[in-house]
């Protein structure tokens, strides 16, 4: 079992930062693989929309402009058996270079049906607002609508905040864990 943890966080430490080391922790307690993939550490592109709008993606379910690093990312989700997606919230929502990756992934993956690189895969979604707390379910919701899309199956949602830190990231390494072992 391989879990891919993606991280939207630009940030190097805080509270994103600690959601991820604690999925991590949860995967490796399992006794699964784990790798994490730091969406920042990359120079992803936004999506083009070329030609019409429906570009070369529609039917050839790769990007244009994939050697940006976006071809090796989704090579990576393909294949992994579990993600994770983190992502701080910002203005209620995912971080732009999650929203930039995923707005790419979703037009290459999304029209394979259930052939798609996370078509069947369980996801753990967690989102972390940090100033008002606000925006937390919106961001939540934009990333289920992502996963309906692609097909994926949401194992679980966790909002974390200033407040509730504590037990949610405690409760992060067993959601973590938990995704390895299928329910039967
Ligand atoms: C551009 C931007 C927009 C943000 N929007 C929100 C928001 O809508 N709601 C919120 O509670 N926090 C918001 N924040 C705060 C981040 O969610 C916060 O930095 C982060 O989640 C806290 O964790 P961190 O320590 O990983 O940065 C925003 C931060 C930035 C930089």
């Amino acid at each position: 079992m391989k879990v891919l943890i993606l991280s939207g966080t630009p940030k190097h430490e805080g509270l994103c930062c600690s959601c991820v080391d604690a999925a991590q922790a949860g995967v490796v307690k399992s006794g699964a693989e784990c790798e994490v993939v730091r969406l920042c550490d990359y120079k992803l592109t936004r999506c083009a929309m070329c030609t019409d709008g429906w570009g070369a993606c529609r039917a050839e379910h790769t990007c244009t402009f994939g050697d940006d690093g976006f071809s090796v990312i989704q090579q990576k989700i393909a294949n992994a058996d579990a993600l994770v997606l983190d992502t701080p919230v910002y203005w209620g929502d995912m971080t732009e270079i999650m929203k930039a990756f995923f707005d790419r992934f979703r037009r290459c993956e999304a029209m394979k049906g259930d052939e798609g690189a996370m078509a069947g895969k369980p996801v753990l979604l967690i989102a972390s607002p940090g100033g008002s707390g606000n925006g937390m379910i919106s961001c939540l919701e934009q990333m289920e609508r992502l996963c309906r899309h692609l097909r994926a199956n949401i194992f679980d949602y966790v909002g974390v905040n200033r407040w509730n830190q504590n037990y949610k990231i405690a409760a992060i390494s067993e959601a973590a864990a938990a995704l390895t072992k299928p329910v039967k």
